[in-house]
C-alpha cells in the first residue's frame, strides 16, 4: 500500500495565495513524518504557467529528507528533467493525457507530440538510475472533449508504458469519474498493465473521490495519490476542484481493513501549516474527532499507536 502525497505539487499549484518557499518546506517536512511513502514535493514547469511553483529547487534545497518517503517531482522535458537532477529529485512524473485538447491547453503539444517529446527524457531518467511515473490526464472525462473512452486512455496508458515508464498515475484530472467508470476502465487496462503498476489519481469535484478510490482498491489497485485537505486542482482544466483528501483516504482504505501506515492526526498537522496562506474553503478539515485515541490523542490507522489503547 503506497499513499503519495501530491498536495505540495498538485495542491499548491492551483492556490491563487502564493505560499512562502519556508512555509512549503515546513509541509513537507511535516508530511514526511506523517508515514506517506511518496511525496510529489514541487514541478520543474515553466515559471510563467505555473509561478506558485517557481521555487522548486530551493524548496527541494531546504527540505529535510527522510530515508523511508520518496521526495518526486513533475517534469515536462529535457529542461525540467536537467533541474529535476540538479534538485537531487529520488523520482520523476512525466505527464500526458487522454484528451487532444486538453493536452494542447496545458502542455502545448498533442498527444504523440507529448510522448515524442518525453521518451527522451524517461530514458534519461531511467539510464541515471531515477525511476519514473507517467501520469495519464484526463482518463475519464476532459473540461473540454467531455467523456473519453476507456479504450482511448488504455491506448496512451500503454503508450506510457511503451515509452519506459515504472508506473501509470490515472487520473480523474476534473473529478468527475464515478465507480462504475473506474470499473470500466480497470476492466479493461489491468489486462495490459499489472496492478502494481498503476496509481489512481483522483480529484474530488463531485464528491466521488474516496468511493473511487475503494472502487480501485477492491480492483487491486495499491498506490493512491492524495492530498491533505483535499487541496488541489490543475490551472488548465476548468471547474477541477481539489484531490480527494489524504486523510479521508486513509480512513476508508483502514475502514476496509487495510493496513494503512499513515498517521492521520500528523496529516493533520502538517495541513495546519497552510492555514495562515489558503483560502479558509478548503474540501476537508482536520476532524479533530476522527478516531484518535482517547489517551494519547494520536491515530496510525489501526486503533491506537504507541500505547496499545484502542480508539
Ligand atoms: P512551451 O511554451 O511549448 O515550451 O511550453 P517551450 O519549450 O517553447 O518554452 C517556452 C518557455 O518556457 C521558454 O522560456 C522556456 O525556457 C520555458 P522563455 O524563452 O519564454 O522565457 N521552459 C521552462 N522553464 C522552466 N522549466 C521548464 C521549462 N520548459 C520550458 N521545464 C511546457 C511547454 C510544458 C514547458 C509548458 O507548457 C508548461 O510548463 N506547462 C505547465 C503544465 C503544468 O504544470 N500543468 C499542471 C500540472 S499537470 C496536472 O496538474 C495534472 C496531474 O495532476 C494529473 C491529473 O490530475 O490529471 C498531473
Ligand atoms: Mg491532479
Amino acid at each position: 500500500m503506497k499513499i503519495v502525497e501530491v498536495s505540495p505539487r498538485d495542491g499548491l499549484q492551483n492556490e491563487t495565495a502564493t505560499v512562502p518557499t519556508a512555509a512549503k518546506v515546513a509541509f513537507v517536512d511535516a508530511l514526511s513524518s506523517s508515514g506517506v511513502s511518496e511525496i510529489e514535493v514541487s514541478a520543474f514547469v515553466s515559471p510563467r504557467k505555473v509561478p506558485q511553483l517557481g521555487d522548486a529547487a530551493e524548496v527541494f534545497q531546504r527540505i529535510r529528507r527522510e530515508n523511508q518517503v520518496t521526495y518526486s517531482a513533475l517534469v515536462p522535458n529535457q529542461h525540467g528533467l536537467d533541474r529535476a537532477f540538479a534538485a537531487g529529485v529520488d523520482k520523476v512524473s512525466v505527464f500526458t493525457a487522454a484528451s487532444e485538447t486538453f493536452n494542447r491547453r496545458n502542455i502545448n503539444t498533442s498527444i504523440a507530440g507529448s510522448l515524442k517529446r518525453l521518451q527522451p527524457v524517461v530514458k534519461r531518467a531511467l539510464q541515471a538510475g531515477i525511476p519514473v511515473r507517467g501520469y495519464l490526464s484526463t482518463a475519464f472525462w476532459c473540461a473540454f472533449e467531455g467523456k473519453i473512452a476507456p479504450e482511448a486512455a488504455v491506448a496512451v496508458a500503454e503508450r506510457l508504458v511503451g515509452i519506459g515508464v515504472d508506473e501509470v498515475s490515472i487520473s480523474d484530472t476534473i473529478g468527475k469519474a464515478t465507480p462504475s467508470e473506474v470499473a470500466r476502465l480497470l476492466d479493461r487496462l489491468l489486462p495490459k498493465i499489472p496492478a502494481d503498476r498503476i496509481a489512481v489519481h483522483f480529484h474530488d469535484t463531485y464528491g466521488r473521490g474516496v468511493v473511487n478510490t475503494l472502487t480501485s482498491w477492491e480492483y487491486g489497485i495499491r498506490i493512491f495519490d492524495a492530498s491533505v485537505g483535499g487541496i488541489g486542482g490543475c490551472p488548465f482544466a476548468p471547474g477541477a476542484t481539489g484531490n480527494v483528501a489524504t486523510e479521508a483516504v486513509v480512513a476508508a482504505l483502514v475502514g476496509k481493513g487495510a493496513a494503512v501506515p499513515v498517521d492521520i492526526e500528523k496529516l493533520n498537522r502538517a495541513s495546519r501549516i497552510l492555514d495562515a496562506f489558503l483560502r479558509d474553503d478548503r474540501r476537508s478539515q482536520p476532524d479533530k474527532d476522527s478516531q484518535a485515541c482517547a489517551v494519547c490523542e494520536h491515530f496510525t490507522g489501526n486503533g491506537c499507536c504507541q500505547r496499545g489503547v484502542a480508539s
